[in-house]
């Protein structure tokens, strides 16, 4: 058995945990750091604990607070240009996926020269980057442990990856409170976006022992916990099962990686700007169906740990499952994709090109082409139940 497994995070987990973040920057050394955020965190109020703690730690900051959804490659230059030899030494990102993976691409450009756009595929980077510190706001990404940055490039309305273990945060400081804050709708999104991780990254070409058994316990917490952390806010113990079950996902898939779900969605936000959670959830059954040939026990561990009936042979549990995952969604508000906004029947040869060229294509479990992709991206279209 050959097996790699790497990781570069330390992680803190604690309710109110932000309130304490100087102290955890300082073993660090950070002495002016970059806060990397987005309008709906700022507006939140949830800024104000962190500004506390850095101005009682002696901690320098400046900000970049206009984080957007899908983050764009000309807003990550221009926020990287603002900032050159000011004198940054770390990047402290607070948010969701968005906030962390422009924090991952501002680093790369303050320690090197270019667009981020120079840097697209895998293990690009010349130089160390600026230490990124990582308080996720919503529970799903797992950016706050992973090696990945996906970025829009505006020219290409591509989502292209760049990946590199040095843009892994080395400190994930997980605070359940700030999760009572999400809205429902995107505690849900962002939850199937774990749940994505753990199914992709364990059914995956790449798995491995040490990814099977974080994937599969973090089926298990999203199976048992999400539906709660959506629908009661104030339940700190759902809350804290589905953050660290979305982390335990993030570790899993930078060491598996993902799979066809995500070349699909990733090509979906590229063009219409879908909220990735979204695209995940509405792709997740369909991907899943038409992989399960492709290995049935391993699909079947999946449909067990989502709590479906042991005793049902692999064969029937895995197909269980696919019906299981459509239930998932709907019970948690997902749109189905005929209702996603801006979508066109005339660019899903297009959507099925991009995601043939995803980096993760490869890794699928099954083999994928431009067709098996556009007939998944039909199906789901015209799926109305
Ligand atoms: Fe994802």
């Amino acid at each position: 058995m050959n097996v790699q497994f790497q990781m570069q995070t330390k992680i803190v987990m604690e309710p109110g945990l932000r309130a304490r973040t100087a102290e955890h920057l300082q073993p660090l050394g950070l002495k002016h750091v970059l806060l990397v955020t987005d309008a709906g965190v700022k507006n939140a109020g949830l800024l104000q604990d962190i500004y506390a703690s850095l101005e009682l730690g002696g901690i320098r900051f400046s900000e970049v607070s206009d984080v957007k959804p899908n983050p764009r490659s000309e807003d990550c230059n221009a926020a990287a240009e603002r900032f050159r030899a000011k004198g940054i030494d770390g990047v402290l990102a607070v948010g969701g996926g968005s906030a962390m993976d422009t924090a991952k691409a501002i680093s790369i450009l303050l320690t090197h020269e270019g667009r981020i756009e120079d840097f697209e595929g895998s293990f690009t980077l010349k130089n160390a980057v600026l230490p990124i510190v990582a308080i996720p706001t919503t529970a799903g990404t797992g950016s706050e442990v992973t090696p990945f940055s996906v970025i829009t490039d505006t020219h290409r309305h591509y989502k292209m990856s760049i990946l590199d273990y040095r843009i892994g945060p080395v400190l994930a400081l997980l605070d359940s409170n700030i999760t009572a804050t999400l809205p429902p709708a995107i505690a849900a999104s962002t939850g199937m976006d774990a749940l994505t991780h753990a199914i992709e990254s364990y059914t995956g070409k790449p798995a491995n022992p040490i990814s099977d058994g974080l994937a599969l316990h973090a089926i298990r917490l999203i199976s048992r916990h999400l539906l709660a952390a959506v629908r009661e806010p104030g339940n700190l113990n759902a809350r804290e099962q589905v953050l660290i079950a979305s982390l335990m996902a993030g570790m899993a898939l930078s060491n598996a990686d993902i799979g066809g779900v995500h070349c699909i969605s990733e090509a979906i936000g590229g063009m219409y700007d879908t909220p990735h959670g979204v695209a995940n959830a509405i792709f997740l059954p369909f991907v899943f169906d038409h992989n399960r040939d492709a290995d049935l026990q391993r699909h079947a561990d999946v449909a067990y740990a989502l709590g479906i009936d042991p005793t049902l042979s692999p064969a029937q549990a895995s197909e269980r499952a696919v019906e299981h995952l459509f239930n998932l969604s709907v019970e948690l508000g997902i749109p189905r994709f005929s209702e996603v906004a801006g979508v066109n029947e005339t660019d899903f040869l297009i959507l099925a090109e991009k995601s043939k060229c995803n980096i993760s294509d490869a890794s699928n479990a099954k083999p994928m082409t431009v067709d098996s992709y556009l007939q998944i991206i039909r199906d789901a279209f015209s799926y109305s139940v």
